[in-house]
C-alpha cells in the first residue's frame, strides 16, 4: 500500500481526471500514512487565543495520539511541548488552567513553563545527568485571529506561508470581534477524507440541504481553489416575491456572500454576514472520524433568538451532512465501485483536494 500511495497521481486537467480509488478511504495502512505524512506535518487548530491569553495559562490537548501542552510563558511568549516527562512519559501537565511551573503526576519533576527542567527529586548519584538535557521537547506554535495552531514538524513552513491570501478575503467578515459561541462535537462513522470532500462541493445542497440551498444562490455558486486551501462562495438570497416564509437575510444586497473557507487537509471557516463556525475533522479511526464545531458571534448578540437560530441552522446542515458521509463511506466498499468521475462545474474543489492529498502523499 504505501508504494502505491508514493505513487498516487490524480490528473491536474479535471475533465479528465478520476477520483481518489476508493480503498484508500477505508485502509488502515493508508491512515498510518496520511498520520505521518499528513497530519504530522500540517498546521492544526487546537485551541483558541481565549484559552492562553494571561502567563502562567495553559492547557493540554492531543493530535494524532500525541499529548500535547500549550502554555503562554512568564514572558508573554506561546509555546507548546509534546506533554511527555523526560523522566518515564508521566504526564508533565494536566487538564487546563494557570500556574507557575508543570509538576509530572508521577514522581514529581518540576518544569519551567518554558519546558526547562527545574528539579528532578531524588536524582541525585545519577551519573552524567545535566538537567539542561532534559528540558520538554517543543512542538510548533503560533496563533492567527482567535486561533492556536500547532505543527509537529520542526520543518514547517511558517503558518502565514501556508494560509496565502487567506487572511485577506476572510478581512471582510467581522471575526476578529466575535466570541465563542458554543461548541459541539459530532462522531462520524466516516473517513476524514469523505467529510472533507463532501464539504468541498455545492453540488450536493439541493439534494442534501434543501433548507440551506433555499437561503442561497445556487447558479451563482463559485469555487475558487488555491494552492493549500479552497474557497467556495455564494450570494445571498434575500427577500423573493412571493415567499411564504421569511428568508434569514431578508435584507440581503448584492454585495452580502457567504465563503465557505477549507484549508487543507481538515479545517474549515464557515462566514456568514452574523456568524462565524470553525469546523476541525479529526482522524480518530480509518472509518471514524470526529468534526468539531465551534460557533463565533458577536458578544452582544449571545443572548439572542437569531444566535441560537443560527447554531440550530448549521446543526440541521451537518446532520444532513453526517448522514450522507455515512451512508457514503458504507457504500465505498461496495465491490461494484473503486473511482469516480468529477463534474467540471461543481467539483473543483473535491478535485482540488484530490490533488493536494496526491502531493503530499507521494512526498510521504
Ligand atoms: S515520569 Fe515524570 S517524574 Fe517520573
Ligand atoms: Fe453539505
Amino acid at each position: 500500500m504505501r508504494s502505491s500511495l508514493k505513487n498516487l497521481k490524480i490528473e491536474d486537467q479535471i475533465a479528465r481526471a478520476w477520483t481518489l480509488p476508493s480503498n484508500l478511504y477505508s485502509d488502515p495502512e493508508a491512515y498510518a500514512a496520511e498520520k505521518e505524512t499528513i497530519f504530522a506535518r500540517t498546521w492544526q487548530v487546537v485551541g483558541h487565543h481565549d484559552q492562553v491569553k494571561n502567563a502562567g495559562d495553559y492547557f493540554t490537548t492531543e493530535l494524532i495520539g500525541e499529548p500535547l501542552v500549550v502554555v503562554r510563558g512568564a514572558d508573554g511568549k506561546l509555546r507548546a511541548f509534546y506533554n511527555v516527562c523526560r523522566h518515564r512519559a508521566g504526564p508533565a501537565a494536566e487538564g487546563c488552567g494557570s500556574r507557575k511551573l508543570f509538576r509530572c503526576g508521577y514522581h514529581g519533576w518540576t518544569y519551567d513553563l518554558d519546558g526547562s527542567l527545574i528539579s528532578a527529586t531524588e536524582i541525585e548519584g545519577v551519573e552524567g545527568f545535566h538537567a539542561e538535557d532534559f528540558a520538554l521537547a517543543p512542538v510548533r506554535v503560533e496563533e492567527w485571529f482567535n486561533f492556536v495552531f500547532v505543527n509537529l514538524d520542526r520543518e514547517a513552513r511558517a503558518l502565514n506561508e501556508c494560509l496565502g491570501e487567506l487572511p485577506e478575503q476572510v478581512k471582510k467578515f467581522p471575526f476578529a470581534g466575535m466570541k465563542l459561541f458554543e461548541r459541539r462535537t459530532y462522531d462520524m462513522k466516516c473517513n476524514w477524507k469523505t467529510y472533507v470532500d463532501n464539504y468541498l462541493e455545492g453540488y450536493h445542497l439541493p439534494s442534501v440541504h434543501p433548507g440551506l440551498n433555499r437561503e442561497l444562490d445556487y447558479n451563482a455558486y463559485t469555487i475558487e481553489p488555491h494552492a493549500e486551501y479552497v474557497r467556495q462562495f455564494s450570494p445571498i438570497r434575500g427577500a423573493q416575491p412571493g415567499d411564504a416564509t421569511p428568508r434569514r437575510y431578508q435584507e440581503a444586497g448584492e454585495d452580502l456572500t457567504t465563503d465557505y473557507f477549507w484549508m487543507f487537509p481538515n479545517w474549515m471557516l464557515n462566514c456568514y454576514p452574523d456568524n462565524i463556525s470553525l469546523n476541525i475533522v479529526l482522524p480518530l479511526s480509518a472509518e471514524r472520524s470526529l468534526a468539531i464545531f465551534e460557533w463565533y458571534l458577536p458578544e452582544k448578540d449571545h443572548g439572542s433568538a437569531a444566535a441560537r437560530a443560527s447554531v440550530e441552522f448549521s446543526h440541521q446542515i451537518q446532520i444532513e451532512d453526517v448522514a450522507i458521509c455515512e451512508t457514503v463511506q458504507k457504500n465505498l466498499h461496495s465491490r461494484s465501485y473503486s473511482r469516480g468521475r468529477f463534474s467540471v462545474k461543481q467539483e473543483q474543489g473535491v478535485h482540488a483536494f484530490h490533488r493536494m492529498y496526491a502531493e503530499a502523499m507521494s512526498q510521504g
